[in-house]
């Protein structure tokens, strides 16, 4: 079966990448940036929760994501494999995940953090969920639905710095914590999205 993990800094390329896998292998691509971004946008009370800690760039309470994780998980849809992206982000979600499921593979798409900063400082965004950068699109709506596109809040450069601080300190301990399981594998995510996408193609087959 295909249980994804995605793991890697802010901006490694997660999300292009799961679009991707989600479209070839036509499994659920599950973001935990994305699901707290729309409680935000529907000012529900777990977004209101929510939206300090992400525009400090802080992880979000374990137990809020986890929840939201296990309960999506539950879905018939969920039954033929899916693809975690952003979560697990803590030893302790990662704990807590192994109780509600199994996981086939955990992907760690490297890059290092100068680059990092330049894809999401120059990362645009659609509310239909397609992303971009600056340098390769050069227009302000998305070619998919012509919507107007935006710039994440916390895509500034002092929030991506607190963004990686965090991700090394708390997230990095994965990378061990699921080698020491057997089930990590590592690609060069510095490489164009199409080259990233058949290492991964090459590691799910
Ligand atoms: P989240 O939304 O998960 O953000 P993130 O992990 O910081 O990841 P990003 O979405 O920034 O990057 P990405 O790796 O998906 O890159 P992308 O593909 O877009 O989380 C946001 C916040 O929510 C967190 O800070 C936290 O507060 C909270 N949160 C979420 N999950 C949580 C959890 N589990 N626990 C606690 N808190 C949680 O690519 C970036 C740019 O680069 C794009 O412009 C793209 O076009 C470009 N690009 C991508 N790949 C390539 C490539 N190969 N070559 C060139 N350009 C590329």
């Amino acid at each position: 079966m295909n249980r994804i993990i995605l793991l890697g800094a802010p901006g490694a390329g997660k999300g292009a990448q799961a679009a991707l896998i989600e479209e070839k292998y036509n499994l659920p691509h599950i973001s935990t940036g994305d699901a707290l971004r729309q409680n935000i946008k529907d000012e529900t009370e777990l977004g209101k929760f929510a939206k300090s800690f992400i525009d400090k760039g802080e992880l979000v309470p374990d137990d809020v994501v986890i929840s939201i994780v296990e309960d999506r998980l539950k879905k018939d849809d969920c039954k033929k494999g899916f693809i975690l992206d952003g979560f697990p982000r803590t030893i302790y979600q990662a704990e807590a995940l192994a109780k509600f499921s199994d996981i086939d593979y955990v992907i760690d798409v490297e890059v290092p953090d100068e680059i990092v900063v330049d894809r999401i400082s120059g990362r645009r965004m659609c509310s239909c969920g397609k992303t971009y950068h600056i340098s390769t699109y050069k227009s302000d709506t998305c070619e998919k639905c012509g919507q107007k596109l935006y710039q994440r809040k916390d895509d500034n450069q002092e929030t991506v710095m607190d963004r990686l601080k965090v991700y090394h300190k708390q997230t990095e301990p994965l990378i061990d914590y699921y080698t020491d399981k057997d089930k990590l594998v590592t690609i060069d995510g510095t490489k164009s999205i199409d080259e990233v996408f058949k290492s991964i193609m090459n590691i799910l087959k």
